[in-house]
């Protein structure tokens, strides 16, 4: 399993990693790709992944500013640098090159079940997702082993109505598909899986995973933003510490 994480430095990023390699060093036959939002690695990351005890390859990019902005699709160029560097790893080497490609953003919180459940997709599988889309859950409706639409509260007219956590992907599909990529160009808010599986399966195709989509074993926990309101202007204290 190949779990791309797009991350960006923020007060809460190392807690964010922690609880992430926590999860994953129980992952057998894992292997995280930690994109970082930013021009150059950083010291922090880069300590975090030497100790994080599992196979990592830790990549950088920067989104360009301007698409920094409220509204805009975030991760784009991380996620698509993940594909690129997998793609380039596995070009060249004899198939079958078994393998599953997941999007695991920094913030969401994983199951171990979930892992088990992805391990055998065979080209795309999906699943339901917590705490997202302004629901308890979000997920695909299945109907005698096929999805046949989406149980969504957010714009249920989504080709794909689902959280980039809700699928994956496998590696053989990502080679055959060279040129699929997450799209800043005419993509919307929230549409960028739609658009991602648009160009590599159809609705027909999916597999679906988790008791035929009736069990949450991923959640879209958001991270609340911290309160620094008493953290000094300059540095006060007598050591340097890392957070
Ligand atoms: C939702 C979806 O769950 C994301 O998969 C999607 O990328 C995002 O919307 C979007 O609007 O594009 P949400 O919780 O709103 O997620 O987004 P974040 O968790 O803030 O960001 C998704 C990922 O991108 C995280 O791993 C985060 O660390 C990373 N990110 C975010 C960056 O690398 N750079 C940023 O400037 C912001
Ligand atoms: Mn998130």
């Amino acid at each position: 399993i190949y779990a791309i994480t797009p991350t960006y430095s923020r007060p809460v990023q190392k807690a964010e990693l922690t609880r992430l390699a926590n999860t994953f060093r129980q992952v057998s036959r894992l292997h995280w790709i930690l994109v970082e939002d930013a021009a150059a690695r950083s010291e922090l990351v880069t300590r975090f992944v030497a100790g994080a005890g599992l196979p990592c390859t830790h990549l950088h990019v920067p989104t360009p500013r301007r698409y920094k902005r409220p509204g805009l699709p975030r991760a784009t160029e991380q996620r698509n640098a993940g594909l690129a560097w997998l793609r380039q790893r596995h070009q060249h080497l004899p198939p079958p090159q078994p393998g599953v490609l997941f999007f695991a953003d920094d913030d969401n919180t994983y199951s171990l079940e979930l892992f088990q459940e992805m391990r055998t997709t065979r080209k795309v599988s999906v699943w339901p997702v917590g705490l997202v889309g302004g629901r308890r859950y979000e997920r695909p409706v299945v109907e005698n082993g096929k999805v046949v639409g989406w149980y969504t509260g957010w714009r249920a007219d989504r080709p794909f109505a689902i959280d980039m956590a809700g699928f994956a992907v496998s590696l053989q599909v990502i080679l055959s598909h060279p040129k699929a990529v997450f799209k800043r160009r005419g993509s919307q808010p929230g549409m960028q899986e739609s658009d991602f599986l648009k160009q590599i399966t159809t609705v027909e195709e999916l597999e679906p995973k988790a008791n035929n989509c009736t069990k949450v074993l991923v959640w879209h926990t958001r991270t609340e933003k911290v309160n620094l309101a008493n953290e000094p202007k300059y540095h006060l204290d007598t050591v340097n510490i890392e957070v």
